[in-house]
């Protein structure tokens, strides 16, 4: 998958991506969720995994704070849950998908190769250069 931005248009991609515009279309998570995902897809290139499960994950883990912050991993469960129920094909993905998802926060104890690399990868994303433009032009207050 190339990871450039809006070249990562893959049809798994594109349909995480409607279902985060669908359940919240908030610019600032979507360029986060972006982030996230171009750190996860760039840490496993060149292997086995399946990077179907960072871009699932990229776009769900962080719906949770549209209802609270403090909890926002584990309500983001439940967003999991429902684009399962819409998504059966990624039903056997479920593990390893909330794997990353409940455990991304600080505190979280990944217990997958794939929720250690989202881990990390959403500490990445705090670093990546469109993260930076996008909070020095539109956001003022960390
Ligand atoms: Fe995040």
């Amino acid at each position: 998958m190339k990871t450039n931005f809006g070249k990562m248009e893959d049809k798994n991609y594109k349909l995480g991506k409607e279902f985060f515009i669908k359940k919240w279309n908030d610019e600032k998570i979507k360029i986060h969720s972006e982030c996230v995902i171009e750190a996860c897809i760039n840490m496993s290139s060149n292997t086995n995994l399946n990077q179907d499960i960072f871009v699932i994950a990229g776009w769900i883990h962080d719906l949770g704070r549209k209802i609270d912050k403090d909890s926002h991993h584990v309500i983001s469960l439940d967003f999991l849950k429902e684009f399962l129920e819409e998504n059966t094909q990624f039903i056997e993905l479920e593990k390893e998908l909330k794997d990353c998802i409940v455990n991304h926060r600080s505190e979280g104890n990944p217990e997958t190769i794939y929720g250690l690399i989202f881990k990390c990868a959403d500490k990445v994303a705090l670093y990546n250069n469109k993260w930076l433009e996008y909070k020095k032009n539109k956001a003022p207050c960390p």
